[in-house]
């Protein structure tokens, strides 16, 4: 019988991606997969080391797997940043776990499993490439409406509070050939919506191919009705980017735009490579083009960062309007540059209320956004059932706002295009109601966000 394994996905997307190769390298191997930890053979923990918060939630897992392995025969395996970044320390004080391989190392898993499975041999892979991008490999995706495709693996800026440069080596980019003919396969699988991944996606580059090239060619794959990418550096935003996210009807007019902090001495501190003059040059840019959605990544509490400069990050989320933000505590990353040139000292609850503000700041303008389409019909992609509903769809619009409505029309499907009428809106949620003609088969309707209601 095959092996069976639980496989738990921590942080971000590229993450959910990662794991989606590696349930297709250890399936090509004849593994089976189980949603239930309690039959499982191997426990397999895809982490993330970004923050302590990530890194705490699964030191707590491995601590519940103790006594688990204590019952059985159970192999544990640490996959990702954090196997990277701790390798010494988590073989050290963790000796339940059995298997460690970082994001370059997933097509040794299926042997190292084997051996740990069958001779008990403690695994590790955990040297970084300058070249793996895991070409020729389909990931192993559940069925839906949205899919994602790393197209370059690393990051080569450094920004100083950070661990991916670390964790996940030096830059690489992807064969555009190969990238092309994924998006082809997963239009033809009935797949609509494609998001573009990298921890610094503008700077792709193979060969000829820039980033802007390389996403006007997934647009235009027949089939594919939207296209997102996330994440771009503001420091190095090419103007064919711009024209290709103003232009294309299939690119979604939708950025995220990470500025972290809207003050020079801290964003100088964090290595950032642009002034907060550079960065709201940019934002007028994107905006003069088109009715782009912003959104940005925050850091409160960076090294030594005052309440002034605290304020002008502030100043900047309320001259912006971004139409949402994340906002995150500064989090010391063991080895990063802040944490050897740096002391972090911004006190716990300096943090803490920073964080609160801006959090709270960013829900009144997404709030006050929102409201403003009270009775506007927008365009939105079905996804599935809402979270709290299996009588309600779910899909977003294309500036990425979430759209709850009821079910109440039969020959809606995941996948089509539909348009409602908002009726109601939070921060974070449009609700509405469906607009004939119903739904739209396939059909992205574009390229307002936003249009009038299209009557019957
Ligand atoms: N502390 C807090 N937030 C961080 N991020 C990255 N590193 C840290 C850290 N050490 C945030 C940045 C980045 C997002 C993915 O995570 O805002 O854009
Ligand atoms: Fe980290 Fe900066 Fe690279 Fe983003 S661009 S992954 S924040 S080092």
């Amino acid at each position: 019988m095959a092996y069976r394994i639980f496989l738990q996905t921590f942080g971000c997307q590229m993450n959910e991606y990662d794991s989606e190769l590696v349930r297709s390298l250890l399936k090509a191997r004849g593994f089976a997969f189980t949603e239930d930890q309690e039959e499982a053979d191997v426990i397999l923990m895809n982490t993330c080391a970004i923050r302590e918060h990530a890194h705490n939630r699964v030191f707590s897992h491995l601590a519940k797997l103790k006594t688990l392995k204590r019952q059985r025969n159970l192999v544990v395996g640490v996959l990702g940043c954090m196997a990277q970044n701790l390798k010494t320390e988590l073989t050290e004080t963790q000796p339940l776990v059995d298997v460690l391989v970082g994001p370059d190392g997933y097509r040794r898993l299926p042997d190292l499993l084997i051996s740990a499975i069958e001779h008990q041999a403690k695994g590790l892979a955990v040297d970084l490439s300058e070249y793996e991008t895991y070409e020729q490999i389909l990931p192993d995706r559940a069925a839906g409406v949205n899919a994602w495709i790393a197209v370059m693996r690393g990051c080569d800026n450094f920004c100083t509070f950070c661990v991916v440069p670390y964790t996940r080596g030096r830059e690489r980019s992807r064969n555009p050939e190969g990238i092309i003919e994924e998006a082809q396969e997963l239009a033809g699988r009935g797949y609509k919506q494609i998001t573009l991944l990298g921890q610094n996606v503008n700077s792709y580059q193979y060969g000829t191919w820039d980033f802007a090239r390389l996403i006007t060619a997934v647009a235009d794959v027949p089939g594919i009705q939207r296209v997102r990418f996330t994440s771009p550096h503001p420091k190095d935003f090419p103007p064919a980017l711009l024209d290709a996210v103003a232009g294309h009807p299939h690119i979604c007019r939708q950025i995220h735009l990470p500025v972290q902090s809207g003050n020079n001495r801290v964003l100088a501190g964090m290595g950032r490579c642009y002034t907060r003059k550079e960065y709201v040059g940019l934002v007028d840019n994107i905006r003069r083009r088109a009715d782009i959605a912003l959104s940005t990544d925050i850091i409160s509490g960076f090294c030594g960062e005052t309440e002034n400069e605290y304020m002008d990050t502030y100043g900047l989320v309320q001259e912006i309007e971004y139409h949402s933000a994340f906002i995150f505590k500064y989090s010391e990353r063991k080895n990063t540059i802040a944490a050897r040139k740096y002391p972090d000292d911004v006190p716990e609850p300096v943090k803490s209320q920073r964080v609160t503000r801006l959090v709270e700041l960013q829900k009144t303008i997404s709030v006050r956004k929102n409201m403003a389409l009270l009775g506007e019909t927008v365009h939105v992609l079905v996804e599935g059932n809402a979270k709290k509903s299996r009588d309600q769809w779910m899909g977003h619009t294309e500036s990425n706002v979430t759209v709850v409505w009821e079910k109440n029309h039969t020959a809606t499907q995941p996948g089509d295009f539909v348009s409602i009428q908002v009726t109601d809106a939070t921060a974070s949620t449009l609700y509405g109601t469906p607009v004939s003609p119903f739904p739209l088969k396939g059909v992205e309707k574009r390229n307002s966000l936003v249009s009038k209601c299209l009557g019957p």
